[in-house]
């Protein structure tokens, strides 16, 4: 596994505990379900779930598959991995590299891959590598570009405001696999054929207006960028532009749009 790779995504097991306890149920969870049907996951089959995280779609999948199939969860992260075991222990964890799947060719029936692309360096090599491991689909799920994301592209417009374009830019990873034409060609240079699209809009979901914008920095290389009093102002701004989203409780709903694409290995 590459050093590099591996630093890049180091994180404690507390923040992977908060990972699972907040942001699976806000934004992760409802994606699985969609993803695992796209797939055509069926009783009986062999799944690989890649970048698994602390194992939302590797479980959904794991009840999709019942007693006779099987799913292995794959991450970098080790913090990751420990709680998509102590949540469930029945399914296999592994670590290991995307770019660099540790299986021999047609391991399982279908792999899949829900929000992590836009984080691989190498992603012609990461889908190249699904469709290596997979005997019959690889389906992926990502974000869609941030012209449309309408929350997500007036928080982005706030803190251009007040960080500049390139402040916005370190924000932008979220969205940098969301052209849905790029994708495509990415799926066909893997070799992978029959490739299908669909285009979802959901919802992210966060206690407050503010809450979603320190989520969103914090998150993000940003935070280490600005000063107290950007922070600050981003922080009053954004909530208030973020506003529109919010319930009578304060809680915000965000419409989030993302693209699912599968296809066979040729
Ligand atoms: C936003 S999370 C998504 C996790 C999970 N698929 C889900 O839907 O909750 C992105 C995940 O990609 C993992 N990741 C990042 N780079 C990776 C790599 N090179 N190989 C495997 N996993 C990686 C991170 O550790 C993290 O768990």
């Amino acid at each position: 596994m590459a050093d590099t790779a591996a630093e890049g995504f180091q994180i404690t097991r507390e923040q992977a505990e908060v990972y699972e306890e907040r942001f699976v149920p806000g934004i992760f969870a409802e994606w699985a379900p969609r993803l695992v049907a796209f797939a055509g996951i069926a009783p009986g089959d062999r799944v690989l779930d890649v970048a698994c995280g602390t194992g939302i779609v590797a479980r959904t999948a794991a009840d999709a598959v019942g007693p006779d199939g099987a799913v292995t969860g794959l991450d970098l992260n080790p913090a990751m991995l420990e709680v998509a075991a102590r949540v469930r222990p029945d399914v296999t964890w592994r670590q290991g590299d995307a770019q660099a799947l540790p299986w021999a060719d047609d391991t399982a029936d279908v792999v899949t891959c829900q929000m992590a692309l836009m984080f691989l360096p190498d992603r012609p090599r990461a889908i190249a590598e699904m469709a290596r491991v997979a005997r019959r689909r690889v389906a992926v799920l990502v974000p869609a570009s941030l012209a449309d994301q309408p929350a997500y592209a007036a928080l982005t417009g706030v803190v251009a405001d007040h960080a500049g374009e390139e402040g916005a830019a370190l924000m932008a990873a979220y969205w940098s696999c969301g052209d849905l034409p790029w994708l495509l060609n990415l799926a066909a240079r893997a070799g992978l054929t029959e490739v299908e699209s669909r285009t979802v809009s959901g919802t992210a979901r966060f206690p407050s207006a503010e809450a979603m914008v320190e989520t969103e920095v914090e998150g993000s290389p940003l935070v280490d960028r600005i000063d107290e009093t950007t922070y600050a102002r981003i922080r009053q701004d954004g909530a208030r532009a973020l506003a529109t989203y919010a319930g009578p409780d304060g809680a915000v709903a965000a419409p989030l749009v993302c693209h699912l694409v599968a296809g066979s290995p040729g």
